[in-house]
């Protein structure tokens, strides 16, 4: 039941500080990820992992996106990631000792489940799925699981999914890191970082206010641009399928670095431009791109840590929000994106939570 609120997908947003929460019971400590986080089979299984093959469709293959930067900064370990609606119909190499990782809210989506089926019979060095319904086809034919607590899911448009799946795979990234020479003063930085994130969320959802004030900038266009860099590039790519799924405003995201190779053509008055700021190694770089936004008269709405300097005048549109670590930054700053596609939404009248030509469950390609 919707209770209070006025949409399954906001109640959704809301839930997030709990189910973040609750994914991450019973499997991280004050400083450590417990060995049974993945089961009893994953020491084993994790061991002699070469190579992470992600696959996924739409929200979950964000998530995979952002666990890809995680993998190989932390872990050391390459990682490929691919949707599987392309994976499934082309001839695919996979790597010696390489572990198969699918993610998907429903594990029902027929393509997803397609293309573990195929790479099954490749071979491959385990199955491993994060999903969020128990007793699903994903979660019966894989090896190793690690679910999602996000509890059932109404509204198409997926929030809470994504943020716990972001939640799991960020903690399946420490146990494969700690078989390959993460050092415990780092893991232990890590696990104290995610025991912030539903702190950290509730402090976003206190914005909400200020970013309905926002979604009014938004009402009467037809596009948008959303940046962002390295693993806030996936997150800005889940901001903008967020906004074209229920507000139905074109919008695309690039990697900010991306700009001055094409889109910045499209900069102009009308074109509000999104980004995400969070105060990581690539702010300085981050913003200069905004610059180059801002004097083609861009219109900016930056979600900007409070310590990043990033300052409010003609043009842009700054949001302060808390300090968080890096490693969790895609997490939380989700969240402010999911609010403004929301409030877009409602002030444009669309369907919030079943918009049109989209079904929840894709278990037909
Ligand atoms: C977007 C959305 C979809 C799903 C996609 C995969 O808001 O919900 O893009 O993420 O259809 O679904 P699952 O995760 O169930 O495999």
């Amino acid at each position: 039941e919707k209770g209070e609120y006025r949409h399954f997908m906001l109640k959704e947003i809301y839930e997030q500080p709990r189910v973040i929460q609750a994914t991450t019971e019973g499997r991280i400590t004050q400083t450590r990820v417990l060995e049974q986080a993945l089961g009893t089979k994953a020491g084993n299984l994790l061991e002699n992992v070469r190579h992470v093959q992600i696959i996924a469709c739409g929200t979950s293959y964000h998530a995979g996106m952002v666990a890809r930067y995680w993998i190989e900064d932390l872990a050391g370990v390459p990682c490929s990631v691919e949707v599987a609606s392309e994976f499934r119909y082309r001839k695919h190499v996979i790597q010696q000792d390489t572990l198969f990782l699918c993610i998907s809210q429903s594990g029902e989506t027929a393509d997803t489940l397609a293309a573990l089926r195929q790479a099954k019979k490749a071979g491959f060095r385990a199955a491993m799925a994060i999903c969020n319904v128990p007793g699903s086809s994903l979660v019966r034919e894989s090896d190793l699981v690690i679910m999602t607590q996000a509890g059932p899911e109404i509204g198409v448009a997926s929030t809470k999914a994504f943020t716990t799946q972001l939640t799991a795979l960020l903690i399946f990234t420490l146990a494969l890191a700690r078989h390959n020479g993460l050092d415990e003063e780092r893991e232990a930085e890590i696990v104290q970082a995610i025991r912030m994130v539903p702190g950290q969320v509730e402090q976003m959802l206190a914005l909400d206010g200020k970013i309905a004030e926002m979604s009014q900038s938004f009402m009467d266009k037809h596009h948008s641009l959303f940046l962002g860099r390295g693993a806030m590039f996936p997150v800005a790519l889940e901001g903008a399928l967020k906004l074209k799924e229920i507000s139905y405003i074109h919008a695309e995201a690039y990697p900010a670095g991306e700009l001055k190779h094409g889109p910045l053509a499209l900069v102009d008055s009308e074109m509000p431009v999104v980004t995400v700021a969070p105060n990581n190694d690539l702010l300085e770089k981050l913003k200069s791109n905004l610059e180059e936004v801002r004097a083609r008269g861009g219109q900016l709405f930056v979600f900007a840590d409070q310590a990043a300097g990033v300052r409010g005048e003609e043009g842009l549109n700054v949001l302060e929000v808390p300090s968080v670590h890096a490693i969790t930054a895609p997490i939380v700053y989700t969240v402010p994106l999911q609010l403004l596609s929301y409030h877009v939404a409602v002030l444009k009248g669309t369907d919030v939570d079943q918009p049109r030509n989209l079904a929840k469950s894709v278990t037909v390609e």
